[in-house]
């Protein structure tokens, strides 16, 4: 039986969805049946300009040909391939694919379905990497405060957003946080990336004077911090760190599944700010966020620390049944290929400066406390409303989509990051129509 794809479904209570207000949301659902390029399509008709790429996903927009054609084409020649003591072509001509737009040095893809597996995918590997060259007293991970990792045990641990982690029990053991770099009295309202926070990094020496170098094994951190509310590195921030891991053999690992695929203009953020990392994480963009899939790049010094010992014994007691995926692979290579084809990631490099010059418009504007911005990212912050935090944000993407953009908010921060196809005049459009919301605002 055809299935009417228009028709609202008539219970709404069985799906309990993810990070989301169910009961608010069920009682006046928003439901999208449609998406083409820079739009989506609503239950009730009205397009919906996309600000946020899905959720930072979609970079090459919405149902583009190339990827659909490839999904289709690879489930029906070969829908699943064992991902152990197997292989098929694609996963193989993806890998090679990622490592040609990878930062020099990452040689090597291990592959996962999302960005909390590909964090605690990285962070088993640096563990399990100083152990096999012999230092298996390096168990200690540093993350950050604010930082997002996803949602895995591993992540919530490394990460830093209070509400992800205090229901969940003692998490990891052996991690602890670099501060944050959100300094609003020094930093509010700078175009790209800000002046002062660099000394931050130096954190890490007092933390590795603290355990002892031989108890860590690495640092985790986003470059750009997105989920937090959009905070960029500070100058020469990501340097220092580099700089303190290398002293004392702590590897470094960049969480780019919002940054990855060009989001800042280069195809990783590694690139973008000249400091390369010993591990990658990705995600979302790796199939324009159609199929699940994520992915760690290495270096060949982490890989190759693993290829020793007799032939036939595995080298990584570590796997998803779900590894490059057939479909998810296809996915992957024709999302890589329109990037190429459309150049997506020199597109968002040169439309960068527009975009700045747009949000920054905002300034001024009723509640807005700062504004950030870089590459095709932004963020505008809002003044909370006394004892209710959130709610001024969240009324604002509520009156955003009624007015025909999708927003993102995080506690009073509204996100943007559309997908790098987006012209000049729908940025105008949405930051037209964003405007006019925030003076409409309480
Ligand atoms: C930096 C970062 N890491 C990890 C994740 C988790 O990805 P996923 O939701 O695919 O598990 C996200 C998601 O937003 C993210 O922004």
């Amino acid at each position: 039986m055809a299935l009417d794809r228009n028709t609202a479904p008539n219970d709404l209570a069985a799906f309990w969805m993810p990070f989301t207000s169910n009961r608010q949301f069920k009682k006046n659902p928003r439901m999208f049946v449609g998406a083409r390029d820079m739009h989506y399509t609503t239950a009730d008709g009205r397009q919906v300009l996309d600000g946020t790429a899905g959720l930072w996903c979609c970079n090459a927009g919405h149902c583009r040909p190339l990827i659909t054609e490839a999904i289709s084409r690879q489930a029906a020649e070969m829908d699943y391939a064992p991902a152990f003591q197997m292989g098929h072509p694609s996963a193989f001509e993806l890998a090679n694919r990622l490592v040609d737009i990878a930062p020099a040095g990452m040689e090597h893809v291990f592959y996962c379905n999302s960005g909390s597996e590909a964090v605690d995918t990285a962070l088993k590997i640096a563990i399990a990497y100083h152990r096999v060259r012999g230092e298996g007293t390096r168990t200690r991970l540093i993350g950050r405060e604010r930082g997002y990792h996803g949602v895995g045990f591993g992540g919530i641990s490394v990460g830093g957003i209070v509400n992800n982690r205090k229901y969940f029990g003692a998490l990891l053991n052996g991690v602890d946080h670099l501060p944050h770099t959100h300094l609003p009295a020094q930093n509010s309202f700078v175009k790209g990336q800000p002046e002062h926070g660099a000394h931050l990094a130096e954190e890490l020496e007092r933390i590795v004077a603290l355990h002892g170098p031989e108890t860590i094994a690495a640092v985790i951190v986003e470059p750009m911090a997105g989920s937090t509310g959009v905070l960029m590195p500070p100058k020469g921030y990501l340097e220092k760190l580099r700089e303190i891991s290398s002293k004392h053999g702590i590897l470094l690992i960049f969480d780019e599944v919002i940054t990855g695929f060009g989001r800042l203009g280069a195809p990783f953020a590694s690139q973008f700010f000249g400091v390369t990392p010993d591990m990658i994480t990705c995600a979302k963009g790796l199939t324009n966020g159609v199929i699940p899939m994520g992915a760690v790049l290495t270096t060949a010094g982490v890989h190759d620390a693993f290829m020793q010992g007799p032939e036939q014994a595995i080298e990584l007691f570590h796997g998803y049944t779900y590894s490059g995926n057939p479909i998810a692979s296809a996915a992957g290579i024709a999302t890589l290929e329109t990037y190429k084809q459309e150049r997506l990631f020199e597109r968002a490099a040169e439309l960068a400066p527009y975009w700045e010059e747009a949000i920054h418009s905002l300034a001024g504007k009723p509640h807005v406390i700062d504004i950030r911005n870089l590459g095709l990212i932004g963020a505008v912050e809002l003044q909370p409303i006394p004892g209710e935090p959130t709610k001024r944000a969240f009324n604002a993407f509520l009156k955003a989509y009624e007015k025909g953009i999708l927003i993102r908010t995080t506690g009073d921060i509204i996100a943007m990051s559309p997908p790098l196809i987006i012209s000049k005049p729908e940025i105008d459009t949405l930051i037209g129509t964003l405007g006019e919301v925030l003076d409409s605002l309480d």
